[in-house]
């Protein structure tokens, strides 16, 4: 049976390619977007290009109301049900704990955090039994690096669903899983990834020598999300290429790792 699936933040970088696999798997994926529609169209049109079936969403996460528009749509749109929801939108820091204003603060718990939260509780009604949860962390959180503190934050508090969720749910058959990318090439990162000796230490930092693709997380997405991912649940996967498992010769010092 065709399996509905919403991917926050669809647009774009990893969103993007968990969309298309997803998409290559046979699910009808609503591309989410927080405006910018072009980039969705692309994201739609690739998937259509390969054969398969998607729609544009909008919705401003931080904007009030745009949880239970994005919900409102995707409940019109798959009457039959959800099966498949990624919450991967999210927003980066730049900011130490002397650096990050109440604001800034305010906004990464905003999206980070209480957006995938409310998202899941929304759409928790439509998500048929059998269904998968994944949601984006970051492998920042089992590091310290002390310019990326508001992050990490969002991230550690964002971790901390899965497994309550995945006990609650687990009865009807519902997983639910956090994957934890490190470095991974995206708009994200391009602005530190174009600083060569940035990007050559993120490299050095991880066991499997490179910096990681959009398409190496959607693989981890696309396997929790399939039937040979039913088993596993509660978990937070890390999907770094081994980022810092320890000192490396020759090894960097810690630049920021999203
Ligand atoms: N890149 C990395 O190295 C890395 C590492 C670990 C974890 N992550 C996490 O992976 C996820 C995706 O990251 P990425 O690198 O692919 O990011 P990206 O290239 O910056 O793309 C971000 C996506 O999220 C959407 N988005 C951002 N803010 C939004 C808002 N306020 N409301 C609605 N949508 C919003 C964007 O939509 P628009 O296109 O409409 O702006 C876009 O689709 C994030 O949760 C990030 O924290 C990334």
């Amino acid at each position: 049976m065709t399996k509905n699936a919403l991917v926050t933040g669809a647009s774009r970088g990893i969103g993007r390619a968990v969309a298309l696999r997803l998409a290559a798997d046979g699910a009808v994926v609503a591309v989410h977007h927080g405006g910018n529609e072009v980039a969705a169209k692309e994201t739609v049109a690739l998937i259509e290009n390969a054969g398969g079936r998607a729609f544009p969403v909008a919705a401003r996460f931080g904007e009030p109301g745009a949880v239970d528009r994005l919900a409102e749509t995707v409940a019109s749109a798959f009457g039959d049900g959800l099966d498949i929801l990624v919450n991967n939108a999210g927003i980066s820091s730049h900011s130490s704990i002397g650096e990050l204003s109440e604001e800034e603060l305010d906004r990464l718990l905003a999206v980070n955090v209480k957006t995938p939260m409310l998202v899941i509780q929304r759409l928790l009604p439509l998500l048929n039994d059998g269904g998968r949860i994944v949601t984006v962390g970051s492998m920042a959180t089992r590091i310290a690096v002390p310019s990326q503190i508001g992050y990490t934050v969002s991230k550690a508090a964002v971790e901390a669903l899965a497994p309550t969720l995945a006990n609650e749910l687990g009865h009807r058959g519902i997983t639910v899983n956090t994957v934890a990318p490190g470095p991974i090439r995206t708009d994200m990162t391009e602005p530190m990834l174009a600083i060569p000796e940035a990007a050559a230490g993120l490299v050095a930092m991880t066991a499997l020598g490179r910096i990681g693709e959009p398409e190496d997380v959607a693989e981890v997405v696309g396997f929790l999300a399939g039937p040979g991912g039913r088993w596993v649940t509660g978990l937070t996967v890390d999907v770094s290429g081994g980022t810092f498992l320890g000192p490396i010769a020759g090894g960097p010092s810690a630049g920021d790792v999203h």
